[in-house]
């Protein structure tokens, strides 16, 4: 795929929660070829400093208008944070796989799992499947109700949402695990007797998607995982990335292979494929 280095200007950069942002840009580049799950690389201040560029998902695709969606942790993200409308933006992108999101027709339900910010990359998603399927799930796990992200959006593509906060403030008094268990015991055996399938998309921080690893793994459902590590070049180059990978042979090329790059194999990867002990 054709990856592009595009300078464009802002059109808007705004707080929706504490410490998240929502900005936007038009690149039509970019807007026709990426696949939900890619991300880009994007330079966050006009000097050298801080050198690297930062990954963030693509969020959402409106007409050729690119919505990134990012929690300030740190300084490239803080000094993102700064920008204004009308200010330059340079991003490289497309990068990365992207979510497998074809559905077996009329027999594959999705539920997408998204903990804080991983929600980010699932909203995209969630507009590619509203073209396949009516009849998607949203689990949102976050902090606390202002940590909430993408409610009102995900409700307006029609999705079925539910809520977890750790402090009980909206939503089941838990995590995002927990909203998923309740969702798989019940469903398990009602689906069996239909013939239907759940597929699950899956975003957050590591300790909760190894939770979700061991869960789906109970029940044997099929799940991709967006995985985060920190990045150098984006692009395969300097192997700073890497991770274990499990000898899968439908998964890998080449049957020895087990280490691969999150920036270019991933950032999506079967569930099953990780080692998750290393990561
Ligand atoms: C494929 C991919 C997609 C991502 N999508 C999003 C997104 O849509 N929205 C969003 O807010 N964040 C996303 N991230 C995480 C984002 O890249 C980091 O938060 C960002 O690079 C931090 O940069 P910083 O300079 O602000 O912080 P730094 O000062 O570099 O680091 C601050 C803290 O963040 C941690 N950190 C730094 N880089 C990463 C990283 N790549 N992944 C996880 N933790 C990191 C550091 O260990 C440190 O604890 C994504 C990461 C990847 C790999
Ligand atoms: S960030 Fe360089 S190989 Fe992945």
């Amino acid at each position: 795929m054709k990856i592009f280095n595009v300078k464009k200007e802002i059109i808007e950069n705004k707080k929706v929660s504490a410490d998240c942002y929502k900005m936007t840009f038009e690149s039509k580049e970019i807007a026709c070829r990426v696949k939900p799950g890619q991300f880009l690389h994007i330079k966050c201040s006009d000097t050298y400093d801080p050198l690297l560029r930062r990954p963030i998902s693509i969020h959402s695709i409106k007409n050729n208008v690119i919505g990134i969606l990012y929690k300030v942790v740190g300084r490239g993200t803080g000094l993102l944070s700064k920008k204004t409308s009308g200010d330059p933006i340079d991003v490289i992108g497309p990068l990365g796989n992207g979510f497998d999101y074809q559905l077996l027709a009329n027999c594959q339900l999705p539920i997408l799992v998204g903990g804080g910010i991983g929600i980010a990359p699932l909203y995209f998603l969630a507009q590619r499947l509203t073209e396949q399927c009516s009849n998607i799930t949203v689990l949102i796990g976050a902090s606390n109700k202002c940590n909430i992200l993408c409610i009102d959006e995900f409700k307006k593509l029609d999705c079925k949402v539910k809520v977890s906060t750790d402090d009980g403030s909206d939503g089941i008094n838990g995590t995002v695990v927990d909203l998923l268990k309740k969702e798989l015991v019940p469903e398990n055996s009602k689906l069996k007797t239909q013939n239907l399938k759940l597929k699950i998309f899956t975003c957050g921080p590591v300790p909760m998607l190894r939770q979700v690893h061991q869960l789906v793994s109970k029940y044997n459902v099929s799940s991709q995982v967006s995985l985060e590590r920190q990045m150098a070049c984006g692009i395969g180059a300097c192997m700073g990335c890497t991770i274990k990978t499990q000898n899968h042979p439908e998964s890998l090329r080449d049957k020895t292979q087990n280490y691969k790059q999150v920036c270019k194999d991933g950032p999506v990867f079967d569930i099953k494929e990780i080692v998750w002990e290393d990561i």
